[in-house]
């Protein structure tokens, strides 16, 4: 592991972006994140894959400054055109973002993969990492869950149109509004719900904080169908390997139906911002999240004390 006295945030942290000092009163913020097509349009999947590079950025509390394409590539298979159109989504979200595209690499592949290295700035005085939680704090999600499991639909040519484009909508949208929010507010901790889906970054939150946290079941916002089409099974692999792992850490109580389950540990592509606020603050916080244009802002548990990173379900 390295130290230096620059290094702000490192390997040796859970946090979802590196910190590096260059003067007293700028720090870089530097992250990376690449994944294969989640739909079929290559622009807007180059939008989706761009909007999940950068959420590493605003989770830290930081701005977006500049970013690198990565692309793996079929160029003989699929032809240069889809190709162009991944990385003109890619580059209108990154130019959406404040920020602006120096260049990238790419390497010929057999399945295609596209995301960004983003290096962003903050004064670091202002990072937000994932270990401020504390107790009394709320949780606050900005973005809806059930991603995981409306993808896998959507592959499944489940969904109907508008739900196709509910979806797109949600994946494609930066949590940008969402960090400008938090950083008027003043907050905790902060992370992005992705991979490990929302318990699972919970976790992270929890362990990292050193406490113990609650999460109401029947306040999660949740995308359209989501909950149906968990009950019918129709759930991502990586939410079953989510809750393998995770499930040690979480208890329940009441009454939570195993859809509801599998969306708490639903993978989540370019998901929300996952925030912990002081209680006093939280009506603040989801005012100036409205304000911002974040939709559907909810506060989904609190923090209980102090602890070892364990997750308390309530459900009915
Ligand atoms: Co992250
Ligand atoms: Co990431
Ligand atoms: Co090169």
């Amino acid at each position: 592991m390295f130290e230096h006295p620059d290094l702000l945030v490192g390997c040796g942290t859970p946090d979802d972006a590196g910190v590096f000092r260059i003067r007293p009163d700028l720090a870089l913020v530097q992250t990376v994140d690449f994944f294969t097509p989640v739909v079929d349009d290559p622009y807007l999947f180059g939008q989706i894959a761009a909007a999940n590079a950068l959420s590493d950025i605003y989770a830290m509390g930081a701005a977006p400054l500049t970013a690198l394409n990565i692309v793996a590539y079929p160029a003989c298979a699929l032809g240069m055109e889809p190709l162009r159109e991944i990385l003109r989504g890619g580059s209108e979200k990154v130019a959406e973002a404040g920020a602006v595209v120096l260049g990238g690499h790419s390497v010929e592949d057999q399945e295609p993969k596209y995301g960004l290295a983003v290096t962003g700035t903050v004064h670091p005085d202002e990072i937000i990492t994932k270990q401020g939680a504390a107790a009394g704090d709320c949780l606050v999600l900005t973005k809806p869950l059930g991603i995981g499991v409306l993808v896998t639909a959507l592959k499944g040519e489940l969904l109907g149109a508008r739900e196709e484009k509910a979806l797109v909508e949600v994946m494609a949208a930066l949590n940008a509004a969402a960090a400008r929010a938090m950083r008027q507010v003043g907050v905790s901790a902060c992370t992005d719900v992705t991979g490990f889906g929302l318990l699972g970054h919970l976790r992270e939150m929890a362990l990292s904080s050193r406490v113990d946290v609650e999460v109401d079941v029947g306040s999660l916002p949740l995308l359209p169908r989501a909950r149906e089409l968990a009950g019918e099974g129709i759930v991502p692999g990586g939410a079953y390997r989510n809750r393998e792992h995770f499930a040690p850490f979480v208890e329940l109580a009441g009454e939570v139906a195993p859809a509801e389950l599998d969306l708490l540990y639903d993978p989540q592509t370019s998901g929300g911002l996952l925030i912990a606020v002081p209680e006093p603050k939280k009506d603040e916080l989801i005012a100036a999240l409205r304000r911002e244009g974040v939709p559907r802002p909810r506060v989904i548990g609190r923090v209980a004390g102090e602890g070892t990173g364990k997750i308390l379900v309530r459900g009915k």
